[in-house]
Formats: structure tokens, C-alpha cells, sequence
């Protein structure tokens, strides 16, 4: 059956105008002014809205065993809270740990996904040591459709490699056409901090950020970049939270490295003041790198508008209060990190930028969904509304007006960080490769339905 979408202001990275849009066989084949829809096509009408590509998110935990404990969400929540919020493809980070045989967790992860999700998803493979055996078993991996690896120089010896590790690493993915996401905090300086602030009595949440100050990040982004200029590899740095790493990224970028930024969007709507609060609340805001001042906020909108941050993540973590982040009640280096946002990155980004005027809807479009493809080699299949795209499509009301709720949020996490928060504008209708997902704002999604989406090396 097919669908049409009539009168709806289609948005892409770089046009916006009113048209309709005919998806058929997973695709879009038609895009004009009064489409007619054939027999068995359901019409929907889009006046008054706009529609977007199908937003992605670059950076997601699902499956994530870490720090004694694994994160709440799987398949189940986890794609259909993403659906919720206008995600339709996910990018997880395959993350095993050192003593991991690769092949085993790349199949492992998979079967969390396999069969279970709604949305599309593929994945950015960890590599937590590198020798000849990771080289052959990393070739597998990259034949099966996965062109990004992703490197840790933060969690001393959980998943950080050696610095001969990283270099060869990354010879090989220049070789190869796979760009190097990373994780940039020094880990031994962490480490340190972390002892000293412990042994000081400074136990509570809030000492995580001192613990992991933006130097300790801006190092460690200067030391992957470094790599990176040497071995000529594209760098992808996930999760950059100040402008002490933002100005190595510049300098990189200015002496010729292929470098890409990635926010995340609790860095753009919330701040360390939040991992003050008491009662061990603050416990909630506890993610790494660690929420930052307030001023840094306006440098990334600025970025975003400006295009020298590339793309708004969430790196989705989740770990419930009680039980879970309640394990660093006496020692904050024990609260599992991370600030679950999946099903609200796109409903926050338009709230504070757009609706705001941070940022303009183009630049929305261009950050939460068509950068990514293009980086990641998902482009034009997914990121933009063009004749043979997969109709992953958003209907967005812009005139919605609701709040935030742990009460009725599709994650399975036990709060929200942006608790009764106000929000303008919601995905009221979602597609993935054409069929409905997200009606009306109801899910109406099939478990089982989306696929891993395979992705060729790119030559930067
Ligand atoms: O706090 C975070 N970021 N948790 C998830 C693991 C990671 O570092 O991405
Ligand atoms: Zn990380
Ligand atoms: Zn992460």
C-alpha cells in the first residue's frame, strides 16, 4: 500500500517548500504539487506542518554492560522510545571490553537488535586493542557493512588501547576507508583525579566534574587529533562538551585533519549546576565528560549555526536512580554514567534552538539527521527527502505545546533529567521506509521491523 503525504512544508539541510510526497515500496518515488493517490494509498494531511527527514542519532547505548551493571533499555524501549521522538535510525556503539573476542560481540550485539527493533539501526564498532588477529576479525566486521570504529582513550583498562594500539588502529581504518570516532578524556589522568578527590573525602556527585575537568578532555581530544594528522585518518570526536576541546578541533581542522564534532544535547540544555543538586539527585546528571558551565552553551548553538559542530547526538546511557546510579552514593566514581535522551534530543533541539531562534530549521535538519548520513555513509538513502530515499519521513506539528515525564516517557528508566520541562512541537506522524511507526503521536511501530543498515567505507 502506498502513502501520500499531502501539503506539508518539506525541510531538508538546505530547502524548504510545500509539496507532497508519494512513498511506495519502502521509498520515495514522487515529489510535486496535488500528487493523486492511486487505489489502497493512505493519504496524510500534512497542511500546517512540516516534514522532515527521518532524524538519526549517532551515538546510542542500547546493549551496554558498564561500570558493574548494564544499561536499562533494550531493543524493545529502546527503538520505540527513539521512534517516539522522530529517530528512525540508530548508530550504537558496539562497545567490548579488552578480554572481548570481537566477532563474538559483534554478533552478540546483534542479536539484541535483530528481530527486536522498530527503527533501522547499524553500529559503530568498538575496538578495545588492536593486533593481527583484531585486523582480520575488524575486516570481517567492515565487509558486513560497518565503516566507523569507535576508540576510547577514557576507562583505564575497560576499553582504552595504547597509543602503538591506536596508532595502527587508525593506519588501518585510513587504509580501509572507516572513520575513528573517539572518546577523548585522558584516562590516567582521570584516574589520578578521581584517587585524589576520593582519598580527599569528596565523594559526592558533584565532584565528577573535577575529577574530569575540561583539560583532561582537551588533552585527550588533542592527542586523538594528533593521531589522527598522523596517520591521515578522518576523526569523528563524540561527545564534545567544552570549548577547551572545541579550539583543538579547530586547530586540527586548520592544519588539514578531516575532523567532525559531535554534541550531545544534554550539553546544550543542561549544565553542571545539575550535578550540584542535593539529595544525590545530582547523581542523575552524571555522564562523561561531565556536564559543563553554563558559557559553553552559546558557543555550540553558534557552532551548530556556523557548521563547525557537525552533528547533536545523545549518547543515550541509561541507568535508572534507584538500584543503578544509587551504587555511587558514597563514591561518584561508582554512579554509572550516562543521561538517557533518546526519545527527547529532536523535541529539546527544536524547543531551545529553533523555536528560540539558536538555530534556523535547516540547520536542525542538517545536524540531527543529514550530517550524520553524510558522515557516516548513510547518504542519500537516509538524512534528506529525495526521490529514492528510504521514506523515513517525520510529520513535526510545530504548534504542539506538551511536557517532559519519566509518567509517560516509552524509555525504561525510572526518571527523566528534564522532568516537567515545556516542549513546543512534537513528531505527531513518524515513517520508517514507509510504514507508520508514530500516529497521531501514538506508537503504532512493528517490532521485528527495522533492519541493520549496511554502510560502505567512504574515502574522506
Ligand atoms: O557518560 C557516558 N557518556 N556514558 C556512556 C559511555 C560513554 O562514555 O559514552
Ligand atoms: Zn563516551
Ligand atoms: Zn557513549
Amino acid at each position: 500500500m502506498g502513502l501520500l503525504i499531502k501539503n506539508g512544508e518539506i525541510v531538508t539541510a538546505s530547502e524548504r517548500y510545500v509539496a507532497d510526497i508519494y512513498c511506495e515500496d519502502e521509498t520515495i518515488t514522487r515529489i510535486g504539487t496535488s500528487l493523486d493517490a492511486p487505489p489502497d494509498t493512505k493519504v496524510i494531511d500534512a497542511s500546517g506542518k512540516y516534514v522532515f527527514p527521518g532524524f538519526i542519532d549517532p551515538h546510542v547505548h542500547i546493549y551496554l554492560p558498564f561500570m558493574g551493571t548494564y544499561a536499562k533499555d533494550d531493543y524493545t524501549s529502546g527503538s520505540k522510545a527513539a521512534l517516539m521522538g522522530g529517530t528512525t535510525t540508530l548508530i550504537e556503539m558496539l562497545c567490548p571490553s579488552k578480554d572481548e573476542d570481537l566477532l563474538e560481540a559483534y554478533a552478540l550485539w546483534k542479536s539484541k537488535a535483530e528481530g527486536i527493533s522498530a527503527c533501522d539501526w547499524t553500529y559503530h564498532m568498538g575496538v578495545p586493542r588492536f593486533d593481527d588477529k583484531a585486523r582480520e576479525q575488524l575486516s570481517e566486521i567492515i565487509d558486513d557493512g560497518i565503516s566507523s570504529f569507535k576508540f576510547f582513550l577514557a576507562y583505564k583498562g575497560v576499553f582504552n588501547l595504547s597509543d602503538e594500539e591506536l596508532y595502527h588502529a587508525l593506519c588501518f581504518a585510513k587504509e580501509r576507508g572507516v572513520i575513528g570516532t573517539a572518546h577523548c578524556e585522558n584516562a590516567d589522568l582521570v584516574l589520578e583525579l578521581q584517587k585524589k578527590l576520593i582519598a580527599e573525602g569528596k565523594t559526592g556527585p558533584e565532584w565528577h566534574y573535577h575529577s574530569r575537568p575540561p583539560f583532561v578532555e582537551a588533552s585527550g581530544t588533542a592527542k586523538f587529533l594528533t593521531f589522527a594528522e598522523a596517520t591521515g585518518a578522518a576523526a569523528y570526536i563524540v561527545h564534545l562538551s567544552c570549548n577547551e576541546s572545541l579550539r583543538e578541533v579547530m586547530r586540527a581542522r586548520y592544519a588539514g585533519v578531516r575532523a567532525f564534532v559531535e554534541i550531545v544535547i544534554p550539553y546544550l540544555t543542561v549544565d553542571m549546576s545539575y550535578a550540584e543538586l542535593p539529595d544525590f539527585e545530582g547523581a542523575k546528571y552524571v555522564m562523561s565528560p561531565p556536564l559543563r558551565h553554563k558559557r559553553n552553551q552559546d558557543i555550540f548553538w553558534n557552532g551548530l549555526q556556523q557548521g563547525f559542530i557537525h552533528t547533536v547526538a545523545t549518547d543515550h546511557a541509561p541507568f535508572d536512580f534507584k538500584g543503578q546510579k544509587e551504587m555511587g552514593r558514597d563514591d561518584f566514581t561508582k554512579i554509572p554514567n550516562g543521561i538517557p535522551s533518546i526519545e527527547e534530543r529532536v523535541k529539546l533541539l527544536y524547543s531551545f534552538g529553533v523555536a528560540e531562534g539558536r538555530i534556523d530549521l535547516n540547520t536542525f535538519v542538517n545536524c540531527a539527521s543529514t550530517q550524520a548520513a553524510k558522515i557516516f555513509g548513510l547518504y542519500p538513502r537516509k538524512g534528506t527527502i529525495q526521490l529514492g530515499a528510504d521514506a523515513d519521513l517525520v510529520i513535526y506539528d510545530p504548534n504542539y505545546e506538551g511536557v517532559i515525564s519519566q509518567k509517560t516517557h516509552s524509555m525504561n528508566i525510572d526518571y527523566s533529567a528534564f522532568e516537567g520541562w515545556k516542549i513546543k512541537g512534537r513528531p505527531e506522524t513518524v515513517t520508517v521506509r514507509g510504514e507508520l511507526a508514530v500516529d497521531q503521536g501514538s506508537f503504532v511501530g512493528t517490532h521485528g521491523r527495522g533492519k541493520m543498515v549496511r554502510r560502505e567505507p567512504c574515502h574522506y
